[in-house]
């Protein structure tokens, strides 16, 4: 069993798209039994709020269903809980060493990294490019999908 977390700042838009396209693409695979999936918040901005709109049209362009999500905020005990904590640009990174109090066991990744890019995923809350984020959250979770699956 693998636990993965994906965070973002506000839990509406990037680390749900995530979230719901790494679920996607598990279940594709047969792996969804063996991977747990959930996203999480480094700010309180939207807690308790549903998926952004943006993403949800996204998610649905693909047959995806992202229903029931709320924004939950990302707590120090979720360290504990999962095998990898994934942010989506360096911002994400920061907060979560501080809120977490570090990365003793190596769990904190930035999610295109796994593709050997250095760069933030497409941040739509200001371009409202949802596309530009699909595009980054597949190729990221593809590369994870591979990571897992060597793991597992
Ligand atoms: P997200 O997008 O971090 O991808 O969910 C944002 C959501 C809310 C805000 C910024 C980004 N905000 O400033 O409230």
């Amino acid at each position: 069993m693998k636990r993965i977390l994906f965070v973002c700042l506000g839990n509406i838009c990037r680390s749900p798209m995530a979230e719901f396209v790494m679920k996607d693409m598990l279940k594709k695979a047969r792996l969804d039994r063996v991977v747990e999936v959930a996203s999480a918040a480094t700010s309180t901005y939207e807690i308790g709020n549903p998926v952004h709109r943006g993403t949800r049209q996204k998610l649905a362009e693909h047959g995806i269903s992202c229903a029931g999500k709320t924004a939950r905020y990302l707590t120090r005990a979720d360290y504990a809980q999962y095998d990898y904590i994934i942010g989506m640009d360096d911002g994400n990174m920061n907060d979560m060493h501080r809120m977490l109090g570090g990365d003793p066991d190596g769990k904190l990744i930035k999610l295109l990294t796994l593709c050997g890019d250095p760069s933030d995923v497409a941040d739509p809350w200001y371009t409202g490019d949802f596309e530009a984020t699909w595009q980054d959250v597949n190729r990221g979770c593809a590369a994870l999908l591979e990571k897992l699956k060597q793991e597992l």
